[in-house]
């Protein structure tokens, strides 16, 4: 007999890399990373449903068709490590754009590892979740705690800082589908070697000025996103987009990822809203940062029914 279904809406934050350094290539083929994440307020919508059962089945109504939709694979991946069974079904609204740099897919999945644990009420164990986002996708370890934070290594090690602040925030989404693997290889880059290290420091300033929270645009001089130049080669209007930013006043104006997204950073409100007519031919969202707090506490709201107390991993009431 199955139970009765335990249900929650959730909401995938999408992120933006507000520096991005690609220092060599590692002997796995993927590339070693010196970068800031940083959670943004447009998000996917996600519902999620859990009905215990005898069989173990996931199903995925989405508004956009996506092969091998990381939502299915995480999920298949939380029922097969808890043993939970029973049919896990969602229905995802996306939002974010595809091929933007602002790690749709891997937020989605971040979701299912947090929220299916709750509502089969078999946990799964932090670090194993993170290894198991590890093999979803690069980014999908950062969404398992938002807000700030370094990533290093494949992107996958993490190192939450304080909250970098900026309010006025223009998100542009141009129309082309940047290949994040394509983007890696135009960069050539050769094996991680000591070469790197001058590229680590900057790294370091960043760092610090987010630690020190001063604002996102003061930190113009060092903050730079190494794929930039291939991709604003290939791609010259997201260069242009990117200029536009900042004579229209970003105080900071930088592709997301390997692209195609583009973010400014305004002083106010009326700078942002300039830039925002004058970019009107574009998909242009005015978005904020998610702070790690603002992170959690959706994370809490969208799942309060099912959740026993304020803690951080969640603590599902279903678990024994
Ligand atoms: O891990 P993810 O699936 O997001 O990576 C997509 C592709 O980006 C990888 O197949 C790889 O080619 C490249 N990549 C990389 N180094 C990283 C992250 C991604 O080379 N640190």
């Amino acid at each position: 007999m199955p139970g009765t279904t335990r249900r929650a809406k959730i909401k995938a934050f999408a992120k933006v890399n507000l520096c991005l350094e690609v220092l060599g290539c590692r002997p796995d083929g993927y590339h070693d990373l010196r970068t800031v994440f940083q959670t943004i307020s447009l998000a996917d919508d996600l519902e999620v449903g859990f009905t215990p059962g005898r069989q173990t089945s996931v199903e995925l109504e989405s508004s956009v068709d996506i092969e091998n939709n990381l939502v299915v694979r995480a999920a298949r991946a939380v029922l097969e490590e808890s043993g939970a069974k029973g049919l896990a079904k969602f229905r995802l609204k996306k939002k974010i754009p595809m091929g933007g740099g602002l790690g749709g897919g891997s937020t989605d999945a971040a979701a299912v590892l947090i929220a299916l644990p709750v509502l089969t009420g078999r946990p799964i164990a932090w670090e194993r979740l993170i290894d198991i986002g590890s093999t979803l996708g690069s980014d999908v370890p950062f969404f398992l705690m938002g807000g700030s934070a370094i990533g290093l290594g494949r992107g996958t090690e993490l190192y939450p800082v304080a909250d970098a602040q900026a309010q006025h925030v223009l998100l542009v989404a141009p129309r082309v589908h940047v290949s994040t693997a394509e983007a890696y290889k135009a960069l050539g880059r050769p094996l991680t070697s000591v070469d790197s290290l001058p590229k680590i420091n900057i790294s370091q300033l960043v760092a610090l000025a987010v630690g020190g929270g001063r604002i996102a645009g003061d930190w113009r001089d060092f903050c730079s996103n190494d794929f930039e130049s291939v991709v604003f080669r290939q791609y010259p209007e997201i260069g242009e987009i990117r200029r536009k930013l900042e004579k229209f006043g970003a105080r900071l104006a930088r592709m997301t990822g390997s692209g195609a997204a583009v973010f400014g950073v305004f002083e106010d409100v009326w700078s942002m809203d300039r830039a925002s007519s004058a970019l009107r031919n574009e998909t242009v969202i005015p978005i904020s940062f998610v702070s790690r707090a603002r992170y959690f506490s959706a994370w809490r709201k969208g799942l309060s029914q099912h959740i026993d107390d304020n803690q951080w991993p969640l603590h599902s009431r279903y678990s024994r």
